[in-house]
C-alpha cells in the first residue's frame, strides 16, 4: 500500500463508488458509509396513529396525555425524580438558571465549545458567560480551568456532556460543593447516557435536554429540565409555564420570579414517547460500533477516540468523535487534507461545529458581555484535530463499520506514523 493507493490519489475507494474531484471540493459518487446507515430521524408507524389520536383528542395543549406519560417515564428512564417539558432545549438552560435565582451580576462558567446556547443563556438572566477550556482527551470542560476562573460572582457552573462523552461530574460536583455553586448539566448530546449508573441530568442540580432535529432524540424541536429536587422542578416548570404550577395548586410564583410561556405540545410528546422504547436498543447498537470501529482502529497511527472522564461511563453516542494526534501526522498533512481523503473512500467525516463558540458566526456579543479565558484546547480540537460523524453511522450493519475503520486505516497509515 502507498499514498497512490488512496482514493484521493485515483486508488480505488473502500465504499463502492466513483471519486470527483472538483478543485477543492471531493465529490464521492456512490453509496458511502453515510449513505449505507439509516436515514435521521427514524420515523414509526405506531407514531402517526398517536399524532392522529392527538389531533382527534383537540388536546394539543394545556395538560395533556403524552407530556404527562413523559413526566413519569422519561424521568425514570434517565434516572431522575422529575422533568418539565418545553420548547427547546435552549429555554431550557435558560429555565434552570431562573429557577436556581442566577441574575445580574452573576458569572456562569461554560466551556468553549459547545453549541451558542449553552454560553449564550447566562445573558438571557442577565448574568456574564465565562468561558473556559475544554479537556484535550474528552473534550469536556476542563475541572482545573473551572477552579482558575471562580470569583466571589461566581454562581453556576454549564458543563456539556459533548458529543459522546459525559463530562468529569466527580470533580464538577466537588467543585461546585466547596465554593457552593449550583451545576446545571447540558444533557443536549446526552439522552440515555450515566455516569457510576446514575444518569445524566441528575447528577447535578438541574439537567437541560435538547429534543431537536439531529439529537438522539427528536420531535424537531422540544426540550426538558430534569433533577431530582421537587422545589428545582417546580421553579423550572413555573419559569416555563408562565408562573404556572403543577405542585402547589394556588400558590403563586415568588414576586420578582420572571417567568416565560415556553410549553410544548402534545404532538411533540407524543413523538418523543415513542422513540423512548426504542432508545435502550439503539443506544447499545451506537455503542457497539464504536467499540467495533476503535478495536479495529487500535494498531492505526495517528487517531485516537474522543475518552471517557470516567471508565464506568455509559455513553450515547450522538457523535462518533475521534481526535488526531497533530505530532504524528506526517509533513505536510493536515485535518483539512485528511477529511478529503476519508470522503475519497466513502467515509464522511466533518469537523463538528468548526469553531470554538466565541469564533461562530453566530455569535455576536459584546466582549464587555462575556469573559473568556484562554482556551488553545478548544482551538486545536475545532480547528485541527477534532474528527466528527453524526451518531446515526453508529447504527449501520456490522459489514458497514468494518469498513468505515478500513477507510480509516487506510489513510492514516500513509499520512501517519
Ligand atoms: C450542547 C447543546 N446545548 C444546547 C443546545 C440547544 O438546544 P435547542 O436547539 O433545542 O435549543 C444544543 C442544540 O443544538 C446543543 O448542541
Amino acid at each position: 500500500m502507498s499514498m497512490s493507493d488512496l482514493a484521493i490519489n485515483g486508488g480505488k475507494p473502500v465504499f463502492d463508488g466513483k471519486v470527483v474531484l472538483n478543485g477543492d471540493r471531493v465529490v464521492f459518487e456512490g453509496k458511502g458509509a453515510i449513505d449505507l446507515a439509516p436515514a435521521w430521524p427514524i420515523p414509526y408507524p405506531e407514531t402517526e396513529e398517536k399524532l392522529i389520536e392527538v389531533y382527534r383528542s383537540g388536546k394539543w395543549g394545556g395538560v395533556k396525555k403524552y407530556e404527562q406519560l413523559l413526566m413519569d417515564e422519561f424521568s425514570k428512564w434517565q434516572g431522575a425524580k422529575y422533568s418539565a417539558w418545553m420548547a427547546n432545549g435552549t429555554t431550557t438552560l435558560e429555565c434552570a438558571l431562573i429557577a436556581l435565582g442566577v441574575g445580574p451580576g452573576d458569572e456562569v462558567i461554560v466551556p468553549g465549545v459547545s453549541w451558542i446556547a449553552t454560553a449564550e443563556v447566562p445573558i438571557y438572566v442577565g448574568a456574564t458567560p465565562v468561558i473556559v477550556d475544554i479537556d484535550k482527551e474528552t473534550f469536556c470542560i476542563d475541572p482545573a480551568k473551572i477552579e482558575e476562573a471562580i470569583t466571589p460572582r461566581t454562581k453556576a457552573i454549564i458543563p456539556v456532556h459533548l458529543f459522546s462523552s459525559v463530562a468529569d461530574m466527580d470533580k464538577i460536583n466537588a467543585i461546585a460543593k466547596k465554593h457552593n455553586l449550583f451545576v446545571v448539566e447540558d444533557c443536549a448530546h446526552a439522552h440515555g447516557a450515566k455516569q457510576h449508573g446514575k444518569g445524566v441530568g441528575a447528577i447535578g442540580d438541574i439537567g437541560s435536554f435538547s429534543f431537536q432535529l439531529s439529537k438522539l432524540m427528536t420531535a424537531g424541536e422540544g426540550g426538558c429540565c430534569t433533577t431530582d429536587n421537587e422545589e428545582y422542578f417546580d421553579r423550572v416548570f413555573r419559569a416555563s409555564h408562565i408562573g404556572n404550577t403543577r405542585i402547589h395548586p394556588g400558590v403563586n410564583p415568588e414576586m420578582g420570579m420572571i417567568c416565560h410561556q415556553y410549553r410544548f405540545t402534545d404532538f411533540q410528546a407524543a413523538i418523543i414517547y415513542d422513540q423512548l422504547k426504542h432508545q435502550d436498543e439503539l443506544k447499545a447498537k451506537r455503542k457497539k460500533s464504536a467499540d467495533r470501529i476503535m478495536e479495529l482502529l487500535k494498531n492505526t497511527p495517528g487517531i485516537v477516540q474522543q475518552k471517557s472522564s470516567c471508565a464506568d461511563d455509559d455513553r450515547a453516542y450522538y457523535f462518533f468523535a475521534m481526535r488526531l494526534l497533530l505530532e504524528r501526522l506526517k509533513p505536510g498533512i493536515d485535518r483539512k487534507f485528511l477529511m478529503k481523503a476519508f470522503q475519497a473512500e466513502g467515509v464522511l467525516l466533518h469537523e463538528g461545529w468548526g469553531a470554538p463558540i466565541v469564533d461562530m458566526g453566530m455569535w455576536n456579543v459584546p466582549q464587555n458581555l462575556y469573559v473568556k479565558h484562554p482556551t488553545p484546547v478548544c482551538e486545536e480540537t475545532m480547528y485541527q484535530s477534532g474528527l466528527f460523524s453524526m451518531g446515526n453511522l453508529l447504527l449501520a450493519d456490522d459489514a458497514v463499520i468494518d469498513k468505515v475503520a478500513e477507510g480509516i486505516d487506510k489513510v492514516m497509515r500513509e499520512c501517519a506514523e
